[in-house]
């Protein structure tokens, strides 16, 4: 049995506000709902996860103990999730490689909070026992883009017009990965 992230760690952000980081658990499904509720249209828009789609928030709460996925959440003082963060194991030949994922309640934006919940997802991922991390995010998304670079990721390729958002446009999407120590 792999190790989880089961207790919550307390983090200080630049804002002075500080959050838990824990893992999202099955009693999480209307503070999920909550959380999808504070995403701006233009998020919604491109997430790969639709977080307005309640469909969507069950299938992630009934996965909280999936053996092959890795969540976690920041929760403010009241216990309300603002930032949620996933890595999920591929199957067949990449099953050594998982896919992350990284979102910010706007709230909570620019304090530090996306990139200490990037960290600590990549080291739930290299719990999961993979050697290498990848995320993909719209090239518009640089705010990711410099997140994870700054983590270590190095760009892996671009995909022209790959997305296509809830409006039907199409984006390119860039593809991130780093190489981790199991
Ligand atoms: C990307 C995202 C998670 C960043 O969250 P955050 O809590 O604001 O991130 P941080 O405060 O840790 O910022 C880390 C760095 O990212 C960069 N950054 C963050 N927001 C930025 C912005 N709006 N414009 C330019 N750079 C930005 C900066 O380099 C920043 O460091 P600095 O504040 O020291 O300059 C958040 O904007 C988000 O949820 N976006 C939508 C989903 C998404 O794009 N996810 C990423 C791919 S899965």
């Amino acid at each position: 049995m792999v190790q989880r992230i089961e207790a919550g760690s307390s983090v200080a952000l630049r804002d002075g506000r500080s959050v838990v980081i824990r893992a999202l658990d099955e009693h999480d499904r209307n503070a999920l709902d909550a959380f999808g509720n504070t995403l701006p249209r233009n998020d919604i828009l491109y997430l790969e996860d639709d977080f307005s789609n309640s469909e969507i928030i069950s299938r992630l709460v009934n996965a909280s103990y999936a053996e092959n996925w890795r969540q976690i959440v920041a929760t403010n003082d009241q216990g309300e999730i603002v930032a949620y963060a996933a890595a999920l194991q591929l199957p067949g030949w990449s099953e050594h490689v998982a896919d992350i994922r990284l979102i910010v309640s706007p709230a909570w934006r620019r304090s530090g909070l996306g990139r200490h919940l990037a960290q600590a997802i990549v080291e739930a991922a290299r719990d999961l026992g993979v050697s290498k991390v990848i995320v993909d995010m719209l090239a518009a998304q640089t705010a990711g883009q410099a997140i994870f670079s700054r983590l270590g990721f190095a760009v892996e390729g671009q995909l022209a017009r790959h997305a296509i958002d809830r409006d039907g446009n199409l984006h390119d999407i860039v593809i991130m990965s780093a190489f981790v120590r199991v």
